[in-house]
């Protein structure tokens, strides 16, 4: 299998392109309420992207008509924004987005809820960033690639949420999507060796019911078979040495990591 290994340049590349895409994240994230469609949703982070010099990484990608995937509540992935969809209190709202910076893509998703939401479904929500956290603790050059996919599968599964197999993530870079794909769940195959220099994106998409999906009329959209909530969490990452570089955290993002990590030491002691 042919996994390419970035160049410097390259890698400078899609650091901006990942520190843009974190603050549209951000920016994007802040500005959701109740009664907004999910069209508007994808205008505002249209501008957003243009604003940063970019172009959305999703537009007319395979034909996909929009530049944010806005996935409500048992949408797994792949919402076409629509002016007749509009979110509501109580809804959980994954936005899934891509941002292409002089040919280099980054690739990211979040799972926002609006206003005050059911425990279960901030549950959710949580337990689909730390999987995708458990993950990056296998994401080292010399490790194998599904030893990550066991890692994020292990952990969502044993506290009894589905994990959705039938998509997964991938390589990127000056392709939205290269190889290797990278599943959310355990192979019989331990995967490509890890080398640095690889860029993945890993996303973990995680259901409150069975894992099971199934895809829309419109061809796009994924929604759960039993109708459950779905969350989402993405990130662009370089395969380093030592812990992987994730390029699309916001600041805050980091810190609230950087404490998370200080305290499973002090925990683990
Ligand atoms: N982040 C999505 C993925 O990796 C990309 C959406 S596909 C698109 O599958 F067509 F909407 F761009
Ligand atoms: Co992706």
């Amino acid at each position: 299998m042919k996994v390419s290994v970035k160049s410097p340049q390259e890698l400078e590349k899609m650091r901006t392109a990942g520190k843009i895409l974190a603050e549209v994240h951000q920016l994007l994230g802040d500005s959701l309420e109740a009664g907004m469609s999910t069209l508007e949703i994808d205008r505002l982070g249209e501008e957003m992207i243009r604003s940063y010099g970019c172009e959305p990484s999703f537009l007319h990608y395979m034909g996909y008509p929009a530049s944010v995937c806005v996935s409500v509540n048992d949408e797994v992935v792949h919402g076409i924004p629509s002016d007749r969809r509009i979110i509501k209190e109580g809804d959980i709202v994954s936005l899934d987005i891509g941002v292409n910076f002089q040919g280099y893509h980054s690739d990211a998703a979040r799972t926002h809820g609006i206003g005050k939401i059911p425990q279960e479904a901030k549950d959710l929500i949580e337990v689909t960033r730390g999987s995708f956290f458990q993950g990056m603790r296998f994401a080292s050059a010399g490790r194998r690639l599904h030893d990550i996919s066991a890692a994020i599968g292990a952990y969502a599964s044993s506290r009894g949420y589905g994990v959705v197999r039938d998509l997964v993530g991938h390589g990127i870079g000056a392709h939205l999507h290269e190889e290797p794909e990278v599943p959310n769940f355990r192979k019989f195959t331990r995967g490509v060796r890890l080398r640095e220099g690889m860029t993945l994106a890993v996303e973990p998409m995680i259901n409150l019911g069975s894992r099971k999906v199934v895809w829309t009329e419109d061809e796009w959209t994924v929604v759960t078979e039993d109708g459950s909530l779905s969350a989402h969490y993405e990130n662009t990452i370089v395969i380093t040495a030592g812990r992987p570089e994730i390029l699309t955290l916001t600041e805050e993002e980091r810190r609230r990591l950087r404490l998370w990590e200080e305290k499973q030491k002090t925990d683990g002691r």
